[in-house]
């Protein structure tokens, strides 16, 4: 029997993760089967236990459940510690042992995903540069770790509400200063004017594109050759994507890359080998 993987989520009928697993499997030699699993809103922990009874060996978990993922977790990664939530779980079991022994490992792979597609897919350079992040919910907090790591010089969070941003900037003060970044946070205006200096890298981690809106932010904080990059991704130019092209920008895509890379970073931690992406994204992108 083939080992069985699984995405919960609900809504969870969009989901592009079975196609990615499956091509990954293909491209692998891996004997496995990946499915949607929509779990109640009211019973996430219910339903992974009684998947994990069933055999289930590993799983993805997307919206609304990273952080009841995180909860039901026996052990976490550091990386899952830092983003407060879990996109990743594997199933471990004792040698010999029944689906009752089962522990369950969290882990988030969301950061590594987006890094990788800015840097290695991109060739966006980050380090020594000057990033500005948009949106302070739980998608900033999952990528803020690994985004640390590669080295900005400043980092700036600005959100809709400033408080969160402010706290988010607190939890990664050391974590930044480790990585000799000095990181902020505050309201739309914390990203100042262009005279305070441009970013030469601008995220969008809001919701705001899914009503067809944009953080207002003024165009010319984008420095000349600035790169631009919506976490949200959709067969049409996002909102941010057109306004990334009203500011000029070199670079300007959306994160359908990062889905497939942090696809990838889960399968390799399940299955102990790395697929190649760049066939997987090709194949996803519209046109
Ligand atoms: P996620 O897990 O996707 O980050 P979230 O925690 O609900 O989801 O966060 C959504 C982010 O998008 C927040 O930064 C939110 O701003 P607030 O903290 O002020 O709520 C931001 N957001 C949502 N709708 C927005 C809009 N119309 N304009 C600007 N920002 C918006």
């Amino acid at each position: 029997m083939s080992d069985r993987y699984a995405v919960f989520g609900n809504p969870i009928g969009h989901s592009k993760s079975p196609q990615i697993h499956a091509l990954f499997a293909g491209q692998t030699g891996q004997e496995m089967s990946y499915e949607r699993v929509a779990a109640p809103l009211d019973d996430f922990a219910g339903c992974l236990r009684e998947q994990v009874a069933a055999g289930l060996r590993g799983a993805n978990v997307t919206l609304p459940f990273k952080l009841e993922a995180y909860a039901a977790c026996d052990e976490l990664s550091p990386r899952a510690l830092d983003a407060g939530a879990v996109n990743t779980l594997s199933v471990e079991m004792a040698a010999g042992g029944d689906a009752g022994s089962a522990r369950l490992r969290g882990d988030n792979t969301d950061g590594l995903g987006l890094l990788r597609d800015l840097t290695v897919n991109q060739r966006i350079d980050i380090a020594g540069q000057r990033v500005l992040v948009l949106g302070a919910g739980g998608a900033v907090r999952g990528v803020l770790g690994p985004l640390l790591e590669a080295g900005p010089r400043a980092l700036t969070i600005a959100n809709r509400t400033a408080a969160r941003a402010g706290e988010l900037a607190d939890l990664f003060a050391d974590h930044g200063r480790q990585h000799g970044c000095l990181i902020e946070g505050g309201g739309w205006d914390e990203a100042g004017g262009p005279q305070d200096g441009q970013y030469a890298l601008i995220i969008n981690a809001t919701s705001a594109g899914l009503g067809g809106d944009t953080p207002p932010i003024d165009p010319a904080l984008l420095a000349p050759g600035g790169a631009c990059y919506d976490l949200l991704y959709s067969d049409r130019p996002t909102p941010f994507l057109r306004w990334a092209e009203r500011a000029g920008a070199a670079v300007a895509v959306d994160g359908l890359g990062m889905l497939v890379e942090q696809a990838a970073e889960s399968f390799a931690l399940w299955r102990g080998l790395r697929p190649q992406t760049a066939p997987v994204i090709a194949s996803l992108r519209p046109g």
